[in-house]
């Protein structure tokens, strides 16, 4: 997949005799992007956080990336018309990238509710670097929970652009998984997703 030209000209790209295949190999598993899409209020962030609590605890490199603190910094000049959500994943992406490069286990708690935005970050990898996970918890359940009390305020008309209210949300067709996160129990899900990422040879089975 093709990106956009750089706009800073007489730069040279530097490579580092410290490669990605050595530093997974002294971290004893592969750098990856995990990548978690839902709805706000789907269970994304409590998800990603209780799988790396899980990594972490094996001995794994991760980190969680998570839309709200990220939108607080590197993202904070960004709102939410289809366009700034475009350039916010397009930014995570590259940042999740260097990550991944890092020999980390990144996993990204964003709703990403764009198809083609989550397939332009799956093109800037690898095949097999980037794993789709769609926390499929239907609005109701996501309006019901309202943890951040926002669908009530989108409801009022006091948010504009919401996801699933007026701002559309594009389910994956084809994730490496769905999580069913509205029904069935947080340790259930995380051993659903440990075990896809221990199919797709990411982590070893310790
Ligand atoms: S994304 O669409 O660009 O991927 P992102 O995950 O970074 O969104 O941020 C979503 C979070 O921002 C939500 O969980 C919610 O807390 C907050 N938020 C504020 N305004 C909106 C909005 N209009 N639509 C969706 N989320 C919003």
């Amino acid at each position: 997949m093709k990106t956009q030209p750089p706009a800073s000209t007489n730069t040279v790209w530097h490579h580092a005799t410290v490669t990605r295949g050595r530093r997974e190999a002294q971290n004893g598993h592969r750098g990856a992007i995990i990548w978690f899409t839902g709805l706000s209020g789907s269970g994304k962030s409590t998800l990603a956080h209780a799988v790396e609590e899980a990594l972490h605890q094996q001995g794994c490199h991760t980190f969680v990336l998570d839309g709200d603190n990220v939108r607080h910094g590197l993202c904070g000049d960004l709102g939410f018309t289809a366009k700034d959500r475009e350039e916010n994943i397009r930014r995570i992406g590259e940042m999740a990238k260097l990550f991944m490069e890092a020999g980390i286990i990144v996993l990204t708690a964003f709703i990403s509710p764009y198809r083609a935005d989550r397939e332009r970050v799956r093109g800037m990898v690898e095949h097999g670097d980037f794993m789709e996970i769609y926390c499929d918890t239907a609005i109701e359940v996501c309006e019901s929970r309202d943890v951040k009390g926002l669908y009530k305020k989108a409801r009022a008309g006091q948010i504009s652009n919401f996801t699933g209210i007026s701002s559309p949300y594009e389910a994956p067709e084809n994730p490496e998984l769905t999580v069913p996160t509205g029904t069935e129990e947080l340790d259930g899900c995380v051993e659903t997703v440990i075990g896809a990422m221990l199919n797709r040879g990411i982590v070893q089975a310790g």
